[in-house]
């Protein structure tokens, strides 16, 4: 039994604590230290059912939950909307409904709408089912798991034995890009903040609105040079074309002429500058196609395997709760 972790629910970062972000690190950490010595799985979600609720198209994501689940030994249940009830009218509340009367002891959920993963979470305390609630990704609101691998990416890099959130203070980040519609950047600005990170977003203006200054200590630059100048960390966006409902850009060579990272770009960055992005990437857009294949410069694969470790520790402390 896992005595320290109190949460629940994940659903989102907002209120995070410091010994929170600690202990996913760390709990990450040891996941990934066992999982190199070649253990493929370990026991202790064993009878436990996982529940992959994805009303939204992913990759990384859900694939990265099912194989944490099953490196965990938990049973996995996988739940497609195009193959299932919903095209029938079910509603999104009776389905999470279904897969709680086969058991399900934890919910992953992805939905377009914001709000949905913690509108299923309170009807699952409401009926006091003991069912957690784990958000992969709501509408344009918080997507924490991808935060959290990007976090531990980031605090291996500079601390691989021991990542943990003190060794980011102070380190300059720029988040670039498509800001407005991304759950990823808000996610990621509740964690890194609280990491005490130097913190810049960069993006034309129409996709970087002035009240994301209210989030708390971030700088905006509607020009990117001075969002790289120095910068230890650059983490790009993707343009998310299906969320635009009007012209927000004049062209996405215009945009990658005005925002793009390139290797020419780069060399205002700190020496040993790292590149993240959390996929699927447009190459050529957000970044230049050579950036994104050198492994001296990307973190992009890095982050994909992060991100098994860390849903493995948010699955365990989830259903290792005392
Ligand atoms: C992100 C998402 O779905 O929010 N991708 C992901 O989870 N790996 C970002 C995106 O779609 O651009």
């Amino acid at each position: 039994m896992n005595q320290s972790w109190t949460r629940h629910h994940i659903l989102s970062l907002a209120n995070f604590s410091e010994v929170e972000y600690d202990t996913v690190l760390q709990t990450a950490s040891s996941f990934r230290e066992v999982l190199s010595h070649g253990t493929k799985k370990v026991p202790p979600l064993q009878g436990q059912v996982v529940a992959n609720l994805f009303f939204e198209p992913s990759t990384r994501t859900r694939s990265s939950f099912e194989l944490s689940a099953k490196r965990l030994s938990a049973d996995i249940l996988n739940f497609t909307p195009g193959s299932s009830s919903l095209s029938k009218g079910e509603t999104i509340l009776d389905t999470a409904k279904t897969y709680l009367a086969m058991g399900a002891d934890i919910m992953v959920i992805r939905h377009k709408q914001a709000g949905v993963p913690a509108a299923i979470a309170r009807e699952m305390d409401r009926l006091q089912t003991g069912v957690s609630i784990l958000n992969a990704g709501d509408g344009q609101h918080e997507h924490p798991s991808q935060a959290l691998l990007d976090l531990f990416t980031i605090c291996s890099f500079l601390d691989s034995d021991r990542p943990r959130l003190e060794v980011l203070k102070g380190k300059k980040i720029a988040i670039v890009g498509d800001i407005l519609h991304s759950r990823v950047a808000r996610s990621n600005i509740w964690s890194l903040s609280a990491a005490g990170v130097d913190l810049h977003l960069a993006g034309p203006p129409t996709l970087l609105p002035e009240y994301f200054a209210d989030m708390g200590n971030v700088t905006l630059h509607w020009h990117l040079e001075p969002a790289l100048q120095d910068a230890d960390f650059v983490m790009t966006l993707r343009l998310q074309k299906e969320r635009m409902t009007s012209n927000l850009l004049p062209s996405l060579r215009e945009y990658h002429q005005r925002y793009g990272i390139t290797r020419d770009r780069l060399k205002i960055c700190h020496p040993d500058v790292g590149i993240l992005h959390p996929g699927p990437v447009n190459r050529g857009v957000e970044l230049s196609s050579d950036l994104m294949d050198d492994p001296r410069l990307s973190l992009i694969s890095q982050q994909v395997t992060s991100g098994v470790a860390i849903r493995m520790a948010l699955l365990y402390l989830l259903g290792t709760r005392k």
